[in-house]
């Protein structure tokens, strides 16, 4: 690939006319852009939308975001995973509100300057809602970029990322600067596919590509195996007192830090005593459907257990009907599946 600007036409071209029609591509607000562009780091489009839209119609503006309790945002980010990522939003609109008069900032230092935006989100916020000639530059942009260039710099080095942020600034068209962030992610996501799966035969920069020329596209892009996940064993209670079921609030540092859990131990504490460290101390158990819960560096393995209290004492366990828990508190989706079964079995 001899000149990298060659690809900019006609992927500018190629994205007016195959761009999905997506709620976030009508409006040039960055509030709205940026709520969009911190989901899509957690999960697809489609997966995107429902909470993108209770999300804005629960808190519209970036003031109501700065004054939203935690247990809502928490909420409206109930299953997205990676919670820290919704308090740091809320910690950068208090800086907007604060530091900015309610008003997001449209120089890129200022942005890089918001609590959890980073290289990335600063490209995508600046470049769509500002016009602002900066790449952003995430796993699709750097497998589309790799092939394109049949480039075999490792794509989870931090150092790889900073190169094709430098080498994309280079060539940012000043006109259209979002339209290209969102022509390589588009790209990336509906026809420069992972897992040798590419749609070559529908690419608008197929002649441009080294490694579509080589017959090599499945060697891009270069990608350091990860190393496996710790596993973590664990008993998980549903507990019921035959009115309300008991949760529990995680310490503030580390996994799911500060959110509501099901009781749980770690598997080596044995029964009895498990269920005392809850203020539970006579009960009647029985086993719940085993499950796996898979995080990005560790994997739970959860023994799961259905107890029916009928002697306890005050604990920090949260007793609360069903109905008040679900409404208020948000529960990871690691214990999804075990609260409903438990739900289930009450009555
Ligand atoms: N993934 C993350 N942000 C995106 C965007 N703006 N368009 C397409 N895919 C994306």
């Amino acid at each position: 690939m001899e000149h990298l600007k060659d690809i900019i036409n006609p992927l500018l071209q190629w994205y007016q006319l195959n761009k999905r029609d997506l709620p976030w591509r009508k409006t040039k607000d960055p509030y709205p852009i940026w709520v969009s562009e911190i989901m899509l780091q957690q999960t697809r489009v489609e997966a995107v939308k429902p909470y993108y839209e209770r999300f804005l119609q629960t808190l519209p503006t970036i003031k109501n975001l700065a004054e939203a309790d935690e247990e809502t945002i928490l909420k409206l980010w109930e299953g997205l995973g990676y919670y820290s990522r919704v308090r740091n939003m809320q910690k950068a609109a208090i800086q907007v509100m604060e530091e900015h008069k309610g008003q997001f900032p449209t120089d890129h230092k200022k942005l890089l300057s918001l609590k959890g935006i980073g290289p990335y989100t600063a490209g995508a916020v600046g470049s769509i809602a500002f016009n602002l000639p900066v790449p952003a530059v995430d796993g699709n942009v750097l497998r589309v970029m790799s092939r394109i260039t049949a480039d075999a710099a490792d794509i989870s080095l931090q150092s790889t990322k900073k190169d094709w942020e430098e080498r994309l600034t280079e060539i940012m068209p000043l006109d259209h600067p979002g339209d290209m962030n969102q022509a390589l992610m588009e790209l990336g996501a509906t026809v420069c596919l992972p897992n040798g799966a590419p749609k070559c035969e529908i690419c608008p920069v197929r002649k441009y590509c080294e490694a579509y020329r080589r017959g090599a596209t499945l060697v891009y892009p270069v990608k350091a195996e990860k190393k496996p996940r710790t596993q973590e064993h664990l008993n998980v209670f549903f507990c019921t007192d035959g009115n309300k079921v008991a949760i529990h609030k995680r310490p503030q540092k580390g996994l799911l830090s500060g959110l509501w859990e099901l009781p749980n131990t770690n598997e080596e504490i044995a029964m009895p005593a498990a269920l005392q460290q809850f203020g539970i101390l006579q009960a009647e158990i029985t086993p719940m459907k085993n499950r796996k819960h898979i995080f990005t560096h560790v994997e739970w393995h959860m023994n799961c257990y259905f107890v029916t209290v009928s002697d306890k004492t005050e604990t920090d366990l949260l007793w609360l009907s069903v109905a008040e828990a679900e409404k208020s508190f948000a529960l990871p989706s690691a214990f999804r599946k075990i609260w409903q079964e438990g739900l289930g079995k009450i009555k």
